[in-house]
């Protein structure tokens, strides 16, 4: 057994300087693997690791069809003034626009730039949106995006209720459950789709029912970040977005929330945004005054040309081949190692990988995740994604402890990699060698 308690995986964790653990402080589940990585050797040769834990997509230029990214930025002197704490007009506008030519065309109400509020990154936009919530019952799912644990567990104004998500579902939420948490009082619910990490996600018309069932009950926060991953529409460049099902704009209480981050593969930049209702942006933009002070202005400005609508989708036709190529060649290798996955992903970067056909000993996230290291290749035990806001509940029996997030974010090289030293470690455990054997064509 590794040398963790999983109980306290969420709330004790080393320190960012490599220091020991010091118990009440909080990492996310990334941070602490990386953590234990770099205790197996990770920052004196990262060259030899095949890091397939981290959230992250490739940030080269080399993705063909992809438009290139600024390599140098024109700041000008306006941007050294402390910019508005809801985004500079400009890319508010921008972002409005390209969520009207892609998801609102045909639509009577339409966004304008004061439903749109510019925030440094995704994290920073899911406190701003926690911190202006009333009172209320909160519902997320589990599995899911392991900061909202800790975005759960900051503010007193609301009450979290876990959901959990089925396997026989394909960890998807569905309109009975949103229809069973609206009969209990839920009245806020928060959940990534695509979905970090099962990889699914809900398209209509199941999520326009979903909408149609909160419209007036419950605010909706979607958090789209992954939008652009999808390989439902043979990879057209469609995005699904709840944009699509909103029948007004400053009335429909659906705070949708993406980035630069993940679909135009720049998590460095720290520029995201949330698209809602005029009165909920207005909130969430003052609220940057005192949490966050805003997102920086050289970037926002250098954001608004990549924007244009006719790009976004070349780009995101781009970005879905190259990607679905990447999931399938990963699905692939898994399947010929003897891995029968619970289903094929249909989104994200995200395969949750269920690990309980394996002999025992590695056939737990903690136990796996410690022989990748031994092979220098991270993956993230899925008890991280199990959320748990202030630890209200005993996590010993979850069943994410089967299961592992695997990614396939990074280069095809790394991918290789990674899984050449994942099947060393099957060998290694004789993992599948019965089914092999049984399975394999008869000696004449
Ligand atoms: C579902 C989801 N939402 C939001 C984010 C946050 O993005 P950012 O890095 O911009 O804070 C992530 C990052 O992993 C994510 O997985």
């Amino acid at each position: 057994m590794p040398d963790v308690d999983p109980l306290a995986l969420t709330a004790s964790a080393n320190s960012s300087n490599g220091s020991k653990s010091s118990p009440g402080l909080a990492s996310t589940g990334v941070v602490w693997c990386t953590e234990r990585a770099a205790e197996y050797g990770l920052l004196e040769d990262p060259s030899k690791w095949a890091n397939l834990g981290q959230g992250a997509p490739q940030v080269d230029d080399d993705i063909e069809g992809c438009f290139e990214r600024p390599h140098s930025l024109n700041i000008s002197v306006n941007s050294r003034e402390y910019g508005p704490t809801a985004g500079i007009k400009p890319l508010r506008k921008a972002v409005a626009e390209l969520y009207n030519a892609h998801h609102r065309k045909d639509k009577p109400s339409k966004y304008t730039w004061e439903n749109v509020c510019i925030v440094p990154g995704g994290r920073a936009g899911l406190i701003r949106i926690a911190a202006v919530l009333g009172n209320a019952y909160l519902g997320f799912f589990v599995p899911d995006y392991t900061a909202y644990n800790e975005m759960l567990s900051l503010f007193r104004n609301f009450a979290a209720v876990p959901i959990p998500l089925d396997k026989k579902d394909h960890y998807k939420m569905h309109a009975e459950k949103i229809e069973d948490e609206i009969k209990r009082g839920t009245s806020v619910i928060i959940t990534s789709n695509p979905r970090n990490p099962a990889g699914n996600m809900v398209a209509n018309p199941e999520l326009a029912h979903i909408q149609d069932l909160c419209r007036d009950r419950a605010t909706l926060i979607m958090d789209e970040f992954y939008c652009g991953y999808n390989y439902t529409t043979n990879c057209d460049g469609a995005v699904i977005s709840a944009a699509d099902n909103i029948e007004d704009v400053d009335a429909d209480d659906v705070l949708i929330i993406d980035g630069l981050t993940k679909r135009f593969r720049l998590p460095g930049w720290r520029v995201a945004w949330i698209v809602g209702p005029k009165e909920f942006i207005k909130a969430i933009g003052s609220c940057g005054s005192y949490l966050d002070g805003g997102t920086n202005v050289p970037f926002q400005e250098a954001a608004v040309s990549m924007l244009e609508p006719t790009k976004v989708r070349a780009e995101m036709k781009a970005l879905q081949t190259h990607f679905r190529m990447k999931r399938d060649y990963v699905v692939g290798r898994l399947e010929a190692m003897g891995f029968k996955l619970d289903y094929t992903p249909n989104s994200t970067f995200y395969l949750w990988l269920n690990l309980e056909q394996l002999p025992e000993g590695i056939n737990d996230g903690l136990n796996f995740f410690q022989a990748c290291l031994l092979q220098k290749v991270i993956v993230v035990p899925g008890i991280f994604f199990d959320l748990n806001p202030s630890r209200r509940r005993d996590l010993f029996d979850s069943p994410c402890h089967h299961y592992v997030r695997v990614s396939y974010g990074p280069k095809m090289e790394t991918l290789k990699a990674g899984l050449d030293k994942i099947e060393r470690i099957l060998k290694k455990w004789h993992a599948f060698e019965a089914t092999k054997l049984s399975s394999s064509p008869k000696q004449i």
